[in-house]
C-alpha cells in the first residue's frame, strides 16, 4: 500500500466542500463528519475508488459498504423501497438510520461496494457537510467509517489523522460528532430486521413500525452460515488494551471507565479514569465512548475495566461496540 500521500486537512467550509466534491469525482478518498462517526468517502460508481477505499482502511472486500445519499429520491434510484421501508426513511431520513434494501436492477453502485450481494445499505445523513457534500458531488458516496479496519470508530478529524494520514487525499474536520456510535441499520428486504443497533434506538423505530423488531435469522457474530450483517464480526471496534465488562471493582494496573456515580471499589489504584456520563445521560455516553476507549488506550493500563451500562436507549448499541471491544481480546 502506497502510503506516501498527501493528506490536506481542511476546516468545513464552502471552499472544502467544493474540495471534497472535486476530489470525490476524481476517484479521490475523502473523509468528512457525518452526525454518527466520520466518514471516508468515495464516488459509489467508480471501482477504481472503491478498490483504494478498502485498501486504505485494510478492510477485506467482502465487508459491503454503506451508499450515502442526498435523499429519499437518490435512494429510489438505487433501490427498492417497500412500503415499510418509506415509513422508516420518511420517518428518520436525515438521520442515524441505515436500510439494507434490494438493489434496483440498473443500481449505478460498483459491485465492488455491495461485495457481490443483491442488497444495497444507503442512508442520508444529517449532518450539515455531508450534505453539502453530497449535494455538490451530486451521486452516491460510499463511506464506512474512517479508522483502520477492525479499530475504534473516529469521533473527531484527530482520529482519523492519527489512523489514516498518508493514506487519504483529504480530510474535512467539521469538529466532533453529535452521536458518536454507527448509524442503526435494518434490512428491509423481506421482515424488517435489526442487523447492528447503531445511533437510532430500536424503540423509535419500532414505535413507527407498530411492531417489534425482528432478530436477523442465524447469529451475525456466530460465523456459522451468512451474516446479515457481513461486518458484524465479534472482534470489531477494538481498542488495543483487553476490556473487562460490568465491572464492579477496579484492579491494581487498570483502567476505569465509569458510567454515573463511580460506585466501584479500587477506584483509587486505576491508572486513569474517564466517564462516559457522570449524570447517567446515554446520549452524551454514546458521544464519549470511541474517544474515550481511544485516550484510555494510550495510558498504559493492561486492562480497561467498564462499568455496567444500562440496556435502553443508546445503552443498546453503546453495549454492542463494547461486547465487540471485549471479545477481541478474550
Ligand atoms: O454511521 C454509519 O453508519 C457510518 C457513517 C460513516 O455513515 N458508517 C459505517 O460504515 O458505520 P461501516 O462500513 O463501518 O459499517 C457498515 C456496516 C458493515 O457492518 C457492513 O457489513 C454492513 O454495514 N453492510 C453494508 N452493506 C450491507 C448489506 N448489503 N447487507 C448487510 N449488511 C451490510
Ligand atoms: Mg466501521
Amino acid at each position: 500500500m502506497n502510503v506516501s500521500l498527501t493528506t490536506q486537512i481542511l476546516a468545513a467550509n464552502e471552499a472544502a466542500v467544493t474540495l471534497a466534491a472535486r476530489s470525490l469525482a476524481e476517484g479521490g478518498l475523502v473523509a468528512f463528519p457525518t452526525e454518527t462517526v466520520y466518514g471516508l468517502g468515495a464516488d459509489a460508481t467508480n471501482p477504481q475508488a472503491i478498490a483504494r477505499l478498502y485498501q486504505a482502511k485494510g478492510r477485506p472486500a467482502f465487508n459491503p459498504l454503506i451508499a450515502h445519499v442526498s435523499d429519499l429520491g437518490a435512494a429510489e434510484r438505487i433501490a427498492n423501497l417497500n412500503a415499510q421501508a418509506i415509513a422508516l426513511a420518511e420517518a428518520f431520513w436525515p438521520g442515524p438510520l441505515t436500510l439494507v434494501l434490494p438493489k434496483t436492477s440498473d443500481c449505478a453502485v460498483a459491485g465492488l461496494a455491495t461485495a457481490g450481494l443483491d442488497t444495497i445499505a444507503i442512508r442520508v445523513p444529517a449532518h450539515a457537510i455531508a450534505r453539502e457534500i453530497l449535494r455538490a458531488f451530486g451521486g452516491p458516496v460510499v463511506a464506512p467509517s474512517a479508522n483502520l479496519s477492525g479499530h475504534v470508530s473516529p469521533t473527531t478529524a484527530a482520529h482519523v489523522q492519527s489512523d489514516l494520514a498518508g493514506r487519504i487525499d483529504l480530510i474535512v474536520d467539521g469538529g466532533p460528532v453529535a452521536v458518536g456510535v454507527e448509524s442503526t441499520i435494518v434490512g428491509c428486504f423481506g421482515e424488517v430486521v435489526l442487523l447492528r443497533p447503531g445511533g437510532l434506538p430500536r424503540g423509535e423505530i419500532e414505535r413507527v413500525l407498530g411492531r417489534e423488531l425482528a432478530q436477523p435469522p442465524g447469529d451475525a457474530d456466530s460465523g456459522s452460515g451468512q451474516p446479515l450483517a457481513p461486518g458484524m464480526l465479534a472482534s470489531h471496534y477494538a481498542p488495543r488494551t483487553k476490556v473487562r465488562l460490568n465491572a464492579c471493582n477496579v484492579e491494581p494496573g487498570e483502567a476505569l471507565l465509569a458510567f454515573g456515580p463511580v460506585a466501584v471499589s479500587g477506584v483509587d489504584a486505576a491508572t486513569s479514569v474517564l466517564n462516559l456520563s457522570a449524570r447517567g445521560d446515554l446520549n452524551e455516553a454514546a458521544a464519549n465512548l470511541f474517544g474515550y476507549l481511544r485516550v484510555l488506550d494510550t495510558k498504559g493500563a493492561h486492562t480497561i475495566a467498564v462499568m455496567p451500562v444500562p440496556h435502553h436507549g443508546l445503552g443498546e448499541a453503546i453495549n454492542d461496540r463494547l461486547r465487540r471491544a471485549a471479545v477481541a481480546r478474550e
